[in-house]
């Protein structure tokens, strides 16, 4: 069966803390609660995908260890296919060390162990996987190599192309050029474009959006938060506004909504249906705590957009 969605990228298990305030460099908090929450920007991201309804496989590399099975178990649960996610012997599983503070914001330390396993020089071996894809999906949390070989072989399986440029880091123009839709935070934005992170309001999206955009990328989705998001390429310019909730957990928002644009996107939504539908995804994932544990059913979404 051919699959219209396809993730590269990492998986995690999350292992997460809720604490009044993230500590500052030396100081000790006393946390709750503490939580093993499956994770991963990609995992998140097929996860997200999976329960929203889309047709998803992952591709990506656990180790041979209990958190491995239970990370593939997460999203086979969510309806994706997990043939491509292989284990590897030479790394455990992923781990993210997650702080969430009483008003949702977090801190998250990765040790990517297997995550780093996959190689360049197996994703040609992938290349089933993208077969019929409608959208293939990417973070920076796998190598760039490997992920940038996966672009290119993404393009020739006819999948176009989001990445998720988190966690941020300058990329190279050759591989900007080659990505349909690139979706930054603000704080992704900032990084790319050598600023100071900052927070953007509506007013300066567009200038900032733009500025992205003239690093390759034909569109850019400008991640606003509460404040929803902007979009520009060539000949369109939209600010949807995001929906009022009440934050527990930001833990994962973009993962979601990232998985929310591609899935209105693949099934034919007109652009800005399908970026309203992604707010709302991420908007519900920010009401509950944990990455994959809070992301909203299709039926959720669909009750909030129409
Ligand atoms: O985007 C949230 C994710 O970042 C977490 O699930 C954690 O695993 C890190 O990858």
């Amino acid at each position: 069966m051919d699959h219209s969605i396809v993730v590269l990228g990492s998986l995690n298990m999350d292992f997460v803390v809720r604490v009044a305030h993230l500590p500052a460099p030396g100081e000790t908090v006393l946390g709750e609660n503490f939580r093993m929450i499956p994770g991963g920007k990609g995992a998140n991201q097929a996860c997200a995908a999976g329960k929203l309804g889309g047709l998803t496989r992952m591709v990506g590399r656990v180790g041979y260890d209990v958190f491995g099975d239970q990370l593939k178990a997460s999203l086979a649960a969510a309806g994706v296919d997990v043939a491509f996610v292989h284990a590897t012997r030479s790394q455990p599983t992923g781990v993210a060390l997650i702080w969430v503070d009483s008003s949702g914001q977090n801190s998250i330390v990765v040790a990517s162990g297997a995550n780093h396993a996959l190689l360049a020089s197996e994703i040609e071996g992938t290349r089933p996987a993208f077969r019929g894809a409608r959208f293939a999906l990417f973070q920076l949390e796998t190598p760039l190599d490997a992920m940038e070989a996966a672009v290119t072989l993404a393009r020739e399986e006819g999948a176009r192309i989001i990445l998720d440029p988190a966690p941020a880091q300058p990329l190279p123009p050759d591989l900007l050029a080659r990505i349909d839709i690139l979706t930054p935070n603000e704080t992704e934005a900032c990084i790319l474009l050598g600023r100071m992170p900052s927070n953007v309001s509506v007013a300066e999206a567009p200038e900032m959006a733009r500025a992205v955009r003239n690093m390759g990328p034909a569109a850019v989705v400008l991640k606003l938060g509460s404040q929803g998001c902007f979009y520009s390429d060539s000949t369109r310019e939209l600010h949807v506004p995001g929906f009022a909730v009440e934050v527990c957990d930001t833990t994962a928002a973009g993962d979601t909504f990232n998985a929310g644009l591609a899935v209105a996107l693949a099934e034919g939504r007109e652009l800005e249906a399908a970026l309203r539908f992604a707010n709302a995804a991420a908007a519900i994932s920010v009401t509950r705590a944990g990455a994959q544990a809070s992301q909203p059913t299709r039926a959720e979404v669909v009750n909030w957009v129409e």
